[in-house]
C-alpha cells in the first residue's frame, strides 16, 4: 500500500494535496499528522471550523493522528508505523502577520520539525522515502527588487516568517543532501479558496462584501500573486512525483500579481457594490509582486488549470453556497 504522510493534513492546503494524492491515484492513504492548531480567535461568534468539510468524498482514505510536528518521539513513531512513500511537510505557523511574533513557533515547525523528520527518515534501515516536500512561502524573497521574481531571484527576508521559512529551506537541502533523500521545496503565494479559515485577505474581502461591510485596503497600489489553492495543490503533486523535481525550487503561483482592489472588482462581479476604504500600506511587510512559475511549466510541465477569475468565481460561489451547509 502506498501512503503519503502531510504534516499539518487537516490545514487548508494539506487537505487539498490530500485530495489531489488519492484522486489521481498517486497513493492510497493519507496520513494527516496534526496537533489541530486554530490561528484566529475561536470565540468569535463569526469563526466559522471548515475542517470537518475538508476531506468529503476522500474519508475513507485519511488516517489522522493528533500529534506536534516539531517533537521528535512523536514524528519518529509516525514514520515508523506508517513509512510513507512521500512526505509533504505543512506543519507550520501559516501566517506571517499574527497578534504577537510567535518567533520560537516559527522556528518550532519550520526548522526542527524539518530536521527531526529527515534525520528520522535517514535512520531507519530498509526505508527509502521517495520525496521530501518542504512548503516554503513567497515571504522569503522580502521585499521585490522587482516586478517579477523568479527560483534563481536572491532571498532576503525581512520579517520572522520568512526567516524561519528560509531556513526550513536551508535545514532541508543541506540534512537531505547529507542523507541522500531526494527533497523540494514549494513556495506558494496567497493562497485562496473554499474552506480557507485563516482570515487572510482574500477571505476578508469575500466574508466582508457577503456582510455587505467595509473591507479596509492597506496599500492602494498592494500586489499579491494570489493562487487558487487548487492550483498550488495539483502542483504539489505534480512536482513531487515527477523526477524532474528532485531536488529542486518551486515557485507554485498564479504567475501574475493582482492589486488587493483587483481581487476585490472580481469578486463584485457576484456580490455587487462591495464596499472598501483605502489606507496607508502596512510597512512591516515586504513589497511584492509576480512570482514567476516558468521553472514549474519548463521542467513539470505544470500549467495552473485555473486562471485568476474562474478561481475567484468557484471560491465565491462556494461561499454564496455554503449558508444550505
Ligand atoms: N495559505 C497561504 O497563503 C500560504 C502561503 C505560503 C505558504 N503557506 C504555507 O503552507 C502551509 C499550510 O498553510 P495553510 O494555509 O494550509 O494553513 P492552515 O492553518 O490551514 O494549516 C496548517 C495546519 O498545520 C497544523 N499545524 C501547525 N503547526 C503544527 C505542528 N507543529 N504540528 C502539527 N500540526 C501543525 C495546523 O493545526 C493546521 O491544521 C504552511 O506551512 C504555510 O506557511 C501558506
Amino acid at each position: 500500500m502506498k501512503t503519503a504522510l502531510i504534516t499539518g493534513g487537516l490545514g487548508f492546503v494539506g487537505s487539498y494535496i490530500s485530495k489531489d494524492l488519492i484522486n489521481n491515484k498517486v497513493v492510497d492513504k493519507v496520513i494527516c499528522l496534526d496537533n489541530f492548531a486554530s490561528y484566529v480567535d475561536v470565540t468569535n461568534p463569526r469563526y466559522q471550523d471548515y475542517r470537518k468539510f475538508r476531506f468529503d468524498g476522500i474519508m475513507n482514505k485519511i488516517i489522522v493522528e493528533r500529534g506536534d510536528a516539531k517533537f521528535y518521539g512523536v514524528v519518529n513513531s509516525i514514520i515508523n508505523k506508517y513509512k510513507p512513500n512521500y512526505i509533504f511537510h505543512l506543519a507550520s505557523l501559516p501566517l506571517a502577520k499574527i497578534d504577537n511574533l510567535n518567533v520560537e513557533e516559527a522556528f518550532e515547525s519550520s526548522v526542527t520539525a524539518t530536521s527531526n523528520i529527515i534525520e528520522i527518515c535517514s535512520s531507519i534501515k530498509n526505508y527509502k522515502l521517495e520525496r521530501f516536500i518542504y512548503t516554503s512561502s513567497s515571504m522569503v524573497y522580502g521585499n521585490f527588487q522587482k516586478n517579477v521574481v523568479n527560483e534563481e531571484t536572491n532571498c532576503n527576508p525581512i520579517e520572522i516568517y520568512g526567516t524561519a521559512k528560509l531556513s526550513g529551506e536551508k535545514a532541508t537541502q543541506g540534512l537531505s543532501n547529507y542523507y541522500g533523500i531526494p527533497w523540494t521545496i514549494i513556495r506558494p503565494s496567497a493562497v485562496f479558496g473554499p474552506t480557507d479559515m485563516n482570515n487572510r485577505v482574500s477571505q476578508l474581502i469575500v466574508d466582508k462584501a457577503l456582510r455587505n461591510e467595509e473591507i479596509d485596503i492597506y496599500g492602494e497600489e498592494e500586489k499579491l500573486d494570489f493562487t487558487y489553492v487548487k492550483n498550488l495543490s495539483l502542483g504539489f503533486v505534480k512536482t513531487a512525483t515527477h523526477k524532474n523535481g528532485i531536488n529542486q525550487i518551486f515557485n507554485i503561483t498564479n504567475g501574475k500579481a493582482h492589486t488587493i482592489l483587483e481581487f476585490i472588482k472580481e469578486v463584485e462581479k457576484y456580490i455587487p457594490e462591495i464596499k472598501y476604504k483605502i489606507h496607508e500600506r502596512d510597512k512591516s511587510r515586504p513589497v511584492r509582486g509576480t512570482l514567476s512559475n516558468k521553472k514549474i511549466k519548463d521542467h513539470i510541465n505544470f500549467k495552473p488549470p485555473y486562471t485568476f477569475e474562474q478561481g475567484i468565481k468557484e471560491y465565491v460561489e462556494y461561499k454564496l453556497n455554503e449558508k444550505k451547509l
